[in-house]
């Protein structure tokens, strides 16, 4: 057999591997004591995953298998989830507004607590993960990279920021509880909140006594839209990650 015909008959077995080490995948479990309902949101106009939304109940796993390596964008927990009489799904929070489990597109209206994602492929540079609570905090969340030689380390909010969150940012719950946290930008939408207009430049917008409680709490996390670069993490390109709802 000469070399040629031998590499025809062994292309399709090179595409499949190929693809096979193109994807990530994104494992998501769940350590709360109450279920969560993920959702997921591409950026920059590009394709939906598989999953953009499901149920995950109290000590469960799911994995989200072939995600593009080059994908960018971000994943969140909804709690206090239900369907009404007239067969519509809500949230208490973090809901993503489609009247459904899955969110097909449309993001978490905030608070809420995101784990942000842009991928490349193995071996052309590095991924880049944060935990961001610039939009509030509903729900502690950490993110691990993982696969062989993924070299990163986990970021993780820990911390359940609800049981100090101050009155004029918390958001309650029908009996009166703290569901979620809002972060002073969308609490008060204010220019030194949000660092926009005269306070729109990383060295014009320090943090302030509310993105400090957020920091304190979840020192990895982006406490602001300026927060230090710190709280971006790397890992080798083609990682795959782990997403942990109360670490
Ligand atoms: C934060 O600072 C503002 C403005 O000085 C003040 O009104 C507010 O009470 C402070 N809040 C906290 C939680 O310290």
């Amino acid at each position: 057999m000469d070399a040629r015909r031998s590499f025809y008959l062994l292309l399709p077995f090179l595409v499949l591997l190929a693809r096979g080490a193109s994807a990530a995948t994104l494992k998501f479990t769940n350590k709360c004591t109450y279920t969560v309902w993920p959702g997921t949101l591409t950026g920059g106009g590009g394709g939906q995953l598989s999953s953009t939304g499901f149920e995950l109940a109290q000590g469960a796993s799911f994995t989200i298998d072939n995600v593009p390596d080059t994908w960018s964008g971000r994943v969140w927990g909804r709690t206090g989830c239900a369907t009404d009489a007239s067969s519509k799904f809500t949230c208490t929070t973090a809901d993503c507004g489609s009247g459904q489990v899955t969110c097909n597109g449309a993001g978490a209206i905030p608070p809420a607590s995101l784990a942000e994602f842009t991928f490349v492929p193995a071996g052309t540079g590095q991924d880049f993960y944060d935990i961001s609570l610039v939009d509030g905090f509903n729900l502690p969340i950490s993110a691990t990279p993982e696969g062989i030689g993924s070299g990163g380390s986990t970021t993780s909010c820990p911390a359940n920021i609800n049981s100090v969150c101050p009155p004029e940012l918390a958001v309650k719950g029908s009996d009166g509880s703290v569901v979620a946290c809002k972060s002073a930008c969308l609490a008060f939408n204010e220019p030194q909140y949000c660092c926009t207009g005269e306070y729109g430049t990383p060295d014009k917008c320090p943090p302030t006594n509310y993105s400090k409680i957020f920091k304190d709490q979840c020192p990895q996390a982006y406490s602001y839209a300026y927060d230090d670069k710190s709280s971006t993490f790397t890992s080798a390109g083609g990682s795959d990650f782990l997403i942990t709802f109360c670490p």
